[in-house]
């Protein structure tokens, strides 16, 4: 399945198109350049949504749904190495405003996830997938179980680390539920996503904004400042992972749209992409930061050295740096960027 298919379901199924009867506002993505203070850039589909989840703004809609792009640069040296680390992707979202909530959005995300691709879902073997929910959160435990029908042993209790969702600064936060597929024997041991997320890999989190957080310095160390206005829904699928997993390809810089770029990178320089290891790594770096550059410039960055354009800056210079690594001194990211999609 393309990735633009993989958008247009997921847009048209929470608009209109779910069994639940629960229709969603189509919200176009915002601009990379995050309204926010403390963000430097867009890095989750939440982002334009915060002040109606703090109740600092009444939402026009009391549910919506949007495909927003997104940066984050916290894992730069893992992208090309592992098969899911982009510096750039695009979150598929639901959210509810003080409307649906954990039993909602449950309910949503199995139908769309286990719908058969002929009746507009993504065709998901219900026996291939796994659950997380937060270390004391039996509702979502029990809606899994008994409502939804998944046995015990594909649901997972984990830590405030793994299964409680904030921004990483303070705002709106929440315990969450995550959803994730087993890729097979083939790609780790078994045990579920405790015991190996290469194998299992996270296709959706549910998140249940509840709460609101203060500063603080690591994903599970800040105050809990006291409960949001209302309980919120925020659920975000990275469209990339997705196309992996329906393209049947072995990592996020290999499906149809990142590929491009890939491919081009490699006619710039006759190298082959799966002829070493090495060489992988490169184009698959040129191809997640040549597309994250095009997105940023996109959006009005301009390279410089500090906050925003700095980001960029060090894009531009890993994607150059590795095209020498395998043989090109031409000027190429014109050509790069051109392939970006
Ligand atoms: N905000 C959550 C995330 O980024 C779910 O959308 O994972």
């Amino acid at each position: 399945m393309e990735s633009a298919e993989i958008r247009s379901r997921w847009l048209c199924f929470f608009e209109n198109g779910n069994s639940q009867g629960l229709t969603h506002t189509v919200v176009p993505s915002a601009s990379l350049i995050a309204d926010d203070p403390n963000l430097l850039l867009v890095n989750a589909g939440m982002v334009p949504f915060k002040p109606f989840f703090l109740g600092e703004i009444t939402p026009p809609y009391k549910r919506a749904t949007s495909v927003q792009k997104c940066v984050r640069t916290l894992d730069i040296d893992e992208v090309g190495k592992t098969t899911r680390h982009a510096s750039f992707f695009q979150m598929c979202g639901n959210f509810s405003f003080g409307d649906y909530f954990k039993e909602g959005a449950i309910a949503l995300a199995w139908e769309l996830l286990t719908n058969p691709v002929s009746k507009g879902g993504y065709g998901f073997p219900e026996e291939k997938l796994w659950v997380t929910v937060y270390l004391d959160d039996d509702e979502a435990a029990d809606i899994w179980h008994k409502k939804i029908g998944i046995p015990l042993e594909r649901i997972q209790r984990r830590d405030m680390a793994d299964n409680f969702w904030s921004m990483g600064v303070p705002g709106p936060c929440g315990p969450c539920s995550e959803i994730y597929y087993d890729r097979g024997p083939q790609y780790g041991v078994e045990g579920g996503p405790i015991a190996d997320e290469n194998r299992y890999m996270e296709v959706w989190n549910l998140v249940f904004m509840q709460n609101e957080r203060g500063a603080g310095t690591g994903k599970d160390d800040f105050p809990i400042l006291g409960e949001l206005p209302a309980k919120s829904i925020d659920t975000g699928l990275g469209l990339e992972r997705m196309a992996a997993l329906l393209q049947g390809v072995e990592n996020i810089y290999e499906i149809d749209t990142t590929a491009q770029i890939l491919n081009k990178a490699s006619a710039l320089t006759g190298v082959k992409y799966g002829s070493d290891e090495k060489s992988d790594i490169a184009l698959r770096v040129i191809a997640d930061h040549a597309r994250t550059s095009a997105m940023l410039i996109g959006d009005g960055v301009t390279p410089g050295n500090e906050g925003r354009g700095y980001v960029l800056r060090r894009m531009m210079r890993r994607t150059i740096r590795n095209m020498r690594l395998i043989g090109s001194h031409d000027p190429i990211m014109g050509e790069l960027t051109l392939a970006a999609n």
